[in-house]
């Protein structure tokens, strides 16, 4: 199995898809390798193309209060994209753009194992359930091949509509008691085992 580094360079160079040919820079993601908490994004825009980092922009300075609103900086966690080269004009990832950049994701993920994974809008929601809308289904954790799965609305959408700031602001609060759940006794079948600190308000998983 490829390693993070590994797969970092692979993107880097990647020309699998057409996406390639506009982008400035490839963004493989970045992040504590050993996270136990993932986000994924839809694909990097400007700011992203430009600097060959995810979620550098306005949507990815909202996403990092909303990771210190639970005691989290970006370094804790690992954040990425389902697309790792900037569409056109941020226009929405075609399928075949996604699905040529799969691999990728899939190999991530594998090398680092979070305990949970948070998509960030419909884009990344559809990876794992393709027919369910993310206004439903938001903030509702479900386990899928033992990962739980969080998912949440883009951090942009509070850009476009600012009434969706405080839903998506108390959606990451949940995600927040999510991370400092106990862990359940063993061999219960409960989706993530993510010790609490004992004597800190902190979780322990990081
Ligand atoms: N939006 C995304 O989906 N990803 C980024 O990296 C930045 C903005």
């Amino acid at each position: 199995m490829a390693d993070l580094e590994t797969l970092r360079q692979r993107i880097r160079a990647c020309a699998e898809c057409a996406l390639h040919a506009g982008r400035e820079n490839a963004v493989p993601g970045e992040g504590d390798p050993q996270a136990a908490l993932m986000f994924i994004g839809e694909g990097p825009g400007f700011n992203e193309d430009r600097q060959g980092r995810p979620f550098v922009g306005p949507a990815g300075q909202f996403l990092d209060e909303l990771l210190r609103s639970i005691g989290l900086e970006r370094e804790d966690v690992f954040i990425t994209n389902m697309v790792k080269c900037r569409p056109p004009n941020n226009r929405d990832p075609f399928p075949g753009e996604i699905s040529a950049c799969a691999h990728y994701l899939d190999d991530q993920i594998a090398a680092i194992r979070p305990k949970v994974i948070v998509p960030l809008g419909r884009h990344a929601l559809a990876r794992w359930f393709p027919r369910d809308s993310i206004s439903k289904v938001r903030a509702r954790p479900r386990v899928f091949d033992g990962v739980t799965i969080f998912p949440l609305y883009h951090p942009a959408a509070a850009l476009h509509n600012g009434a969706l700031r405080a839903v998506i602001e108390a959606d990451f609060a949940k995600l927040g008691e999510l991370l400092r759940q106990p862990p359940p006794p063993p061999g219960d079948g409960a989706p993530w085992a993510l010790a609490a600190d004992e004597g800190s308000q902190q979780t322990s998983m990081f």
